[in-house]
C-alpha cells in the first residue's frame, strides 16, 4: 500500500474533512513536546467520537496500518510519536488524535477528554504514514508546558484510584465500557488499571471517570530553604506526620529556582538563596495555616529560610518556582528528561551520586533536580549531550535501577527507555506484558514502537 492509497482508504471510510495531510498542520503532530523525538506520517486522522474511533481502528487493523494515539501530545519519553524505527512495514506511522468532551456528568463522576491516537502501517510498501485526530484540540501553540497526567503534585499518578472507569475501542472496533462508577467493584480484572499507563498499546481510550476530590475552601503554602537534601527530607517526614491536612511535598534546588526566576521573572524570597527548597501546601474545611506555621515552629534549625502565603497571588507565586522548572529548563536546550523513584531512605544518596555521574559526562552538562520528593520522586534532567546520545540516559537509569528505584515514576516507558525495561522488570514480566498486549492487539497496530523491546 503506498502513502496515496492509505490516505484514499481513511477518507473513504471517514470523510475527507477527518484525514489531514497538510506538511503544515502534521508538523505539530510528529514532534513530541521536548523537541527531542520527531517522526512522519502520511495523515492525522480527527476522529468526531468513538464511532469514528472504531471505524478508523477497524481499517488499520484490515490493512495493516499501525496507530499511534495522541492526546497533548505532552509526553516526555517519545510514546506518543510516529517513528519508523519498529513499524510492522517500511512506510511509516499513522496518528490518530481523539479529544472530544462528552456532555455527560454526576455529582462523583466526570467524563473527561480520552488520549488521542497515533498510527503506522503494517504491509504498506510507501513512505510515511497517517494520523487520527480531534475535534476541538487546542492550538498547538497554546500547549506551553508539558501535562502529561501521568502524574500530577496532588494525587499523584493518573494509574490511580482517581481512575474510577474507562471507554476504550479496541482494535476490531468494539467498545468496552466500564463506567458504573461504583466505589467498590470486584468483578474480575480491572481494566481502568490495565488501561491506564499503558501508552495507546492496548486500546484507544474515549472516556474516563474520574473520581473527584472536594476542593477545599482554606489553603495555605509554605516555601522552605534548607541546608541539603538529607535535611529536606527529614523536614518533609516531619510535616506529613505533624500536618494533616498536608497536599502536597515538592522539592527544587537553588539552581533551578534561579532559572525559573531569571526566565519569567518569578519572585523569589529569599536571598541568598538556600542549597534545597521544599513547598509544602496544605489545605481544609478549616484553615491550616495555624497547623502548619506550629509544626514549622517545631523544626527548628533545620529550615534556614521560610515564607508563607495564604492568598491566591503569593501562593501562586511560591507555586511557579516549582512548576515553571519545566519550562525554563526547555529553554535551555533539549533535556534528557529522566523520572525515576527512589526508596525511602536512599534519595539523598542519588542525588549526591547522579550530580557526579553527570558531571562526569563529556561534554559538559547541567543537571537540573526537582519533583515530588513527598513520593521519593526526582526529575532528573541534562542538558548539554546531544538529544541522540542515549548514554547519559542510560547511566543516570541504571544507577537508580541499582539502588532499588524505578526508571518510570510517571511519564512511563515510551521508546525513550522501551530498551531498558529490563531494568526493572524480569523476564517474566516482560512475556507477560507482550501476551496481554497480544491479547487486546493480535495484529500489533497500536503503538507499536513503545514499551517493550522486541
Ligand atoms: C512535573 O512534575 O513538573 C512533570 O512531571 C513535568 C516534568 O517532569 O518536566
Ligand atoms: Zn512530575
Amino acid at each position: 500500500m503506498t502513502n496515496d492509497e492509505l490516505v484514499q482508504g481513511l477518507v473513504d471510510v471517514l470523510g475527507a474533512e477527518r484525514v489531514l495531510t497538510d506538511p503544515d498542520v502534521i508538523a505539530s503532530y510528529v514532534t513530541d513536546w521536548t523537541g527531542r523525538y520527531r517522526g512522519t506520517t502520511p495523515a492525522v486522522v480527527r476522529p468526531r467520537d468513538r464511532d469514528d474511533v472504531a471505524t478508523a481502528l477497524r481499517w488499520c487493523r484490515d490493512h495493516r496500518v499501525a496507530v499511534v494515539p495522541q492526546g497533548g501530545n505532552t509526553g516526555l519519553v517519545g510514546d506518543r510519536f510516529p517513528s519508523r524505527a519498529r513499524s510492522c512495514c517500511p512506510c511509516g506511522d499513522s496518528i490518530t488524535s481523539t479529544t472530544w468532551t462528552s456532555s455527560r456528568r454526576s455529582s462523583t463522576w466526570v467524563p473527561a477528554p480520552p488520549s488521542a491516537v497515533f498510527g503506522s502501517t503494517c504491509g504498506a510498501s510507501a513512505s510515511t504514514s497517517p494520523s487520527i485526530s480531534p475535534r476541538a484540540t487546542p492550538p498547538r501553540s497554546a500547549v506551553s508546558s508539558p501535562r502529561t497526567r501521568a502524574g500530577c503534585t496532588c494525587c499523584g499518578m493518573d494509574r490511580c484510584a482517581q481512575v474510577a472507569g474507562v471507554e476504550a475501542v479496541l482494535t476490531d472496533g468494539s467498545i468496552v465500557r466500564t463506567m458504573r462508577g461504583l466505589v467498590k467493584d470486584n468483578t474480575g480484572y480491572d481494566l481502568p488499571g490495565l488501561l491506564t499507563g499503558s501508552e495507546g498499546t492496548l486500546a484507544v481510550v474515549t472516556e474516563v471517570a474520574l473520581r473527584l476530590i472536594p476542593d477545599h475552601p482554606y489553603r495555605v503554602v509554605a516555601l522552605l530553604g534548607c541546608a541539603d537534601l538529607e535535611t529536606a527530607l527529614a523536614v518533609a517526614r516531619r510535616l506529613r506526620h505533624d500536618v494533616s491536612a498536608l497536599e502536597a511535598l515538592e522539592g527544587f534546588f537553588a539552581d533551578g529556582a534561579t532559572l525559573v526566576s531569571d526566565s519569567f521573572g518569578v519572585v523569589v524570597p529569599f536571598d541568598p538563596l538556600p542549597p534545597v527548597l521544599l513547598l509544602a501546601e496544605a489545605a481544609g474545611a478549616r484553615d491550616p495555616t495555624d497547623q502548619l506555621t506550629a509544626a514549622l515552629n517545631d523544626l527548628g534549625d533545620a529550615v534556614t529560610d521560610s515564607a508563607v502565603a495564604v492568598d491566591p497571588a503569593g501562593r501562586k507565586t511560591l507555586w511557579a518556582l516549582r512548576d515553571r522548572h519545566t519550562e525554563a529548563i526547555a529553554g535551555q536546550g533539549i533535556a534528557h528528561k529522566l523520572d525515576v523513584t527512589l526508596p525511602p531512605g536512599r534519595l539523598a544518596l542519588f542525588e549526591r551520586e547522579v550530580r557526579a555521574l553527570v558531571g562526569s559526562f563529556e561534554p559538559p552538562s547541567r543537571c537540573f533536580l526537582f519533583g515530588h520528593v513527598g513520593d521519593g520522586n526526582l526529575h532528573v534532567n541534562v542538558v548539554g549531550p546531544d538529544p541522540d546520545d542515549r548514554r547519559v540516559d542510560r547511566a543516570v537509569l541504571e544507577l537508580a535501577a541499582s539502588m532499588g528505584g524505578s526508571i518510570s515514576a510517571e511519564h512511563g516507558i515510551g521508546t525513550a527507555k522501551r530498551d531498558l525495561l529490563a531494568l526493572n522488570r524480569s523476564p517474566e514480566e516482560r512475556a507477560l506484558f507482550r501476551s496481554i498486549r497480544h491479547a487486546f492487539d493480535p495484529a500489533g497496530i497500536l503503538n507499536p514502537n513503545v514499551l517493550i523491546a522486541d
